[in-house]
């Protein structure tokens, strides 16, 4: 794997890798010291043409914990608003000296095109591109599942075979869910979205899952709901039931989750509209993943940029000299 463009691109043997270099990165965290020399002298570039919070700044923090030289780029007070392109953006980055590209934008596909025009040589990581993919976030989501409903270590080499996953909300405009259905497939997970007819994408009866309209049928057979934020700010108004419509037939309140197993777990990627899509109390109880699943995201692109770029030595040392 040169670069990390979409969930899809992931063979199994690939993801559980992942999974399980990211548990040795989550031991690493349990350290007084936090910190691995494996991308030492390496230069990381961060590349936001959109908005983010919890992706840019895990990436940050992983990218430090691996002793990488980091270089943020944010689209909003750079040449970019002067007509400057991606192409000529990245080309004045790697000629500074990147050895690898993270890069979030708005326009889907903006990546696979970074990674296959030849305008650049270095790796290049998806943060979210579009409504396309986002495939740290399916990896990060499928290592919190795996260790919330297998446990760390027993999950060690294994995929998420026969869990039940549901995923809830405005799909059409989600490249969380797009990414999470290709890797939990991948993983061997049973995967069923759950959304109004309104917000489902064209061609969604040939994904690799169940789609359904009744959030209430679902709950009972469901190991981990993933509650998706409605973007608003990606759609238009005839997309969308009335706000207190939606929060009746597809919020997740303590009522309606009691109808799900008592070990499952609740899921967002972030940010959450609390009120409309969660309410207050399940987003602040134990079930809810949420504050987990951004520490698991550090652990998770660690894992990511060090399989990349990281070389074939092991990751981490177990001995005490080399940990201090
Ligand atoms: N989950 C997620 O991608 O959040 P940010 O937009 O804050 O990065």
């Amino acid at each position: 794997m040169r670069h990390l463009i979409s969930a899809a691109d992931l063979t199994r043997d690939d993801a559980v890798l992942i999974l399980d270099t990211a548990e040795e990165m989550a031991r690493v965290a349990d350290r007084p010291i936090k910190k691995l020399p494996a991308l030492r002298g390496r230069t990381v570039c961060n590349l936001f043409f959109e908005d983010s919070t919890r992706t840019r700044i895990s990436f940050e923090a992983a990218e430090k914990r691996l002793s990488a030289d980091v270089i943020n780029f944010a689209a909003k007070g750079s040449s970019v608003s002067k007509g400057e392109s991606l192409k000529d953006t990245a080309q004045t980055l790697e000629a500074m000296g990147v050895d690898a590209v993270v890069i979030r934008h708005s326009a889907s596909g903006a990546p696979y095109r970074l990674a296959n025009s030849g305008w650049i040589d270095a790796p290049v990581i998806n943060a979210g591109d579009g409504t396309h993919q986002h495939p740290t976030q399916a990896l990060l989501d499928a290592f919190t599942m795996r260790r919330r409903l297998i446990g760390p270590d027993a999950g060690i080499g294994q995929g998420l075979d026969g869990r039940r996953v549901t995923i809830v909300g405005d799909i059409l405009h989600s490249r969380v869910a797009r990414s999470n259905v290709d890797l939990l497939h991948t993983l061997g997970a049973e995967v069923t979205l759950v959304a109004p007819p309104t917000l489902l994408p064209v061609g969604v009866d040939s994904w690799p899952c169940e789609v359904s309209y009744d959030l209430d049928a679902t709950l009972p057979k469901t190991d981990a709901v993933m509650m998706l934020r409605v973007q608003r700010e990606r759609m238009n108004a005839a997309f969308f039931p009335t706000e207190r419509e939606y929060t009746r037939r597809y919020g997740l309140d303590a009522e309606r989750l009691a109808k799900a197993p008592g070990h499952a777990i609740v899921m967002h990627p972030g940010p959450m509209v609390r009120g409309m899509e969660i309410t207050a109390e399940v987003a602040d109880s134990e079930r809810c993943t949420v504050v987990e699943q951004v520490a698991n995201g550090v652990h998770t692109r660690m894992a990511v940029l060090y399989l990349l770029l990281g070389g074939n030595e092991p990751a981490v040392s177990h001995s005490r000299t080399e940990e201090n």
